[in-house]
């Protein structure tokens, strides 16, 4: 079994007494303490549909500690996992509901959304593969004993997107202390929808998507705990920058940088001292930063 599936068994066989215990064991956390979190895009998206259930499962196979996702609302309120704010690239929505265009995903109900294949645009294999809802997504990551890096997908289409997600999080019992301090965070590429989350729920980490001038993370510093920037964009002296700020924690402001899926990027973008590498490909990079 490969080391990194045998660690995710361990867990799973651990169940609820994990909750007693130190920490699973994770091949991130059997590792040097200093290496970069990695985290699986979508779920492991290179392997499986991505935002999908069994692209969760595919991470947890593979030993993967974190996984991110993607949130966005239905037409009747429901909070659903999807990147795209329409249909088309990741479901047969086409086929079902011809006469819906441009199929946005605001603008149909979740028990419609809930008839759509999300999986065999990826490959035939996954045919049936649904598009989760969120409350569905984090009951699978909490069975692996997963943390989630939750992207609040386009706030601007979706007003109050963030109390809803708070509501649900809240509901699946994911804004406890262990959750709230280790197991989640919740990114945008707004700074005004993590403020409002920040607001609305202190004790929740939070990440912005993008390379914020070192001139803004005083001000950022008071709401955000991670800076998340395009690994294009990164060098050794904005990590450390970063890195000099406080966030709204009382820790330094952290670094995840997406979305890397090369060995070679993966250990150069290591060496600037990055926190986190968010990839579609987790067991290349863990691979890569292993040294095998
Ligand atoms: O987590 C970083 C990444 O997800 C941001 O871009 O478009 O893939 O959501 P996108
Ligand atoms: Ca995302």
């Amino acid at each position: 079994m490969h080391p990194r599936a045998a660690a995710a068994t361990t867990t799973a066989l651990l169940g609820a007494a994990a909750l007693l215990v130190p920490a699973p064991h994770h091949r991130a956390e059997a590792a040097a303490v200093e290496r970069p979190a990695v985290i699986a895009h979508r779920g492991a998206s290179a392997n499986a549909p991505e935002n999908t259930l069994a692209a969760v499962d595919k991470a947890a196979e593979l030993g993967v500690e974190w996984v991110e996702n993607d949130v966005q609302r239905t037409k009747d309120g429901e909070l659903v996992v999807i990147h795209d704010d329409n249909l088309q690239r990741t479901t047969d929505a086409e086929t079902v509901f011809p006469d819906r265009a441009p199929w946005k995903v605001k603008d149909f109900t979740a028990a419609e959304i809930a008839r759509l294949d999300a999986g065999s645009w990826f490959d035939p294999a996954y045919a049936g593969a649904r598009v989760p809802t969120l409350k569905e997504y984090l009951h699978r990551v909490e069975s692996h004993h997963q943390k989630l890096l939750l992207e609040v997908k386009k706030p601007e289409l979706y007003p109050g997107i963030e109390q809803d997600t708070l509501k649900v999080l809240a509901n699946e019992g994911w804004l406890d202390q262990r959750h709230e301090t280790d197991r989640l965070v919740v990114q945008s590429f707004s700074a005004d929808s993590l403020r409002t989350v920040h607001e609305l729920r202190p004790g929740v980490r939070t990440g912005f998507l993008g390379t914020a001038p070192v001139a803004m993370l005083p001000r950022y510093g008071r709401f955000l705990d991670q800076i998340n920037p395009p690994y294009t964009s990164l060098h050794t002296g904005y990590v450390l920058a970063v890195h000099a700020f406080t966030g709204a924690h009382g820790q330094r402001l952290r670094v995840s940088a997406w979305t890397v899926d090369s060995p070679d990027i993966a250990r150069t973008v290591a060496s600037y001292g990055v926190d986190g590498i968010i990839t579609n490909r987790p067991d290349v990079v863990m691979d890569a930063l292993d040294g095998e």
